[in-house]
């Protein structure tokens, strides 16, 4: 697949990180209130408002979904400003983990990616993806047709880990239980979140962030941002579509989607100009989520540039009320 490169004048990531900081901060007022729609309302609203304030032609390829379903950041939804020379293609999840954000838990997270108008593969109706996400120090050395254990075994090797020392990020459910028990038998540790693999993907590919490898389906939204963020950073994103419901599958035939390849993260995403930014809402393992105080919003966003390759942890302290300078 040919590369997509990027406009004259990429926005800088400084910018971006007033979209994923108005998400955010809108999103403190519904953590624990068990209500998640409104939550992601609220977060949905105000990263449409920030995004719309930047100076680019965006179109939202991975979004809320489709337009009669979602109030806003529909995909295909065009947002900034249409006469802008930057034209990006755009993924967005306001809220990654609402149920985290309704029930008060850990890790959910207000996310975007940004990469030049063509480089991000559209998953049109497909719910649903397999995916593996490995360091950088593996990327390469793992076939994924391989069975479980020996795809654990080549990873060990390559991070010069002992099996048994290899910490596996799977989502807790159902359609999980033979690869759990598969990695057990292969002598790993399974670590089980209920949500969230944006945030296994990041960890798998961070060094020593405690995980070792993403393994499992998850959404295919929250796939492509994982690929984006990957491929900024380095190590490995390999997705392949995996219908789970009825109507999905039927929907997946209907549009000519391949349900056996496998992805990589420089096909899923096209170009290395691609950015990356996150903002915790709860606090999770990578960044803090919001904190506010009588005068101030204290926010956390991870920043990754696939430019340099390079990560930032940038912490602000916002006055309330007050948004983001860029935005
Ligand atoms: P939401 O933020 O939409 O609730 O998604 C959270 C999440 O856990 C994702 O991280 C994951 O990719 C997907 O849902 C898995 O979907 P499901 O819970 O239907 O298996």
């Amino acid at each position: 697949m040919t590369s997509v490169s990027g406009p004259a004048t990429p926005p800088v990531l400084f910018e971006l990180t007033a979209v994923t900081e108005a998400a955010a901060r809108a999103a403190y007022d519904w953590i624990g209130r068990g209500d998640k729609e409104q939550g992601d309302a609220a977060a949905v609203d105000a990263m449409r408002a920030a995004l719309g304030a930047l100076e680019i032609d965006g179109t939202i390829v991975v979004g809320e979904g489709e337009k009669d379903e979602a109030p806003g950041l529909y995909n295909g939804e065009r947002v900034g400003n249409p006469d802008s020379p930057i034209k990006l293609d755009i993924a967005v999840d306001p809220v990654e983990g609402t149920s985290y954000l309704a029930k008060g838990l850990t890790n959910a997270m207000a996310v975007i990616a940004l990469a030049p108008r063509g480089a991000m593969f559209d998953p049109g109706p497909a719910f649903y993806m397999e995916k593996l996400a490995v360091p950088p120090a593996a990327k390469g050395k793992i076939d994924v047709n391989w069975p479980t254990a020996e795809k654990l075994r080549v990873l060990a090797a390559a991070l010069s880990k002992k099996i048994s020392d290899l910490r596996v990020f799977v989502l807790e459910k159902p359609r999980h239980r033979t690869l759990i028990e598969e990695i057990h038998k292969a002598g790993a540790r399974v670590s089980l979140y209920p949500a969230g693999d944006v945030a296994g993907a990041l960890m798998a590919a961070i060094p020593d962030s405690g995980i070792d490898a993403l393994m499992g389906t998850g959404g295919t939204p929250e796939g492509l941002l994982s690929a984006c963020a990957i491929r900024a950073l380095g190590g490995e994103f390999l997705g392949r579509i995996n219908p789970q419901l009825q109507t999905e599958t039927a929907a997946v035939r209907k549009a000519g989607i391949d349900t056996v390849r496998w992805y990589s993260a420089a096909e899923l995403v096209r170009s290395d100009e691609v950015y990356f930014c996150a903002t915790g809402i709860t606090t999770g393992l990578l960044f803090d989520g919001v904190e506010r105080t009588a005068e101030f919003d204290r926010t956390q966003t991870l920043m990754i540039s696939g430019a340099t390759g390079e990560r930032q942890i940038l912490t602000s302290y916002r006055r309330l009320g007050r948004q983001h300078p860029a935005s």
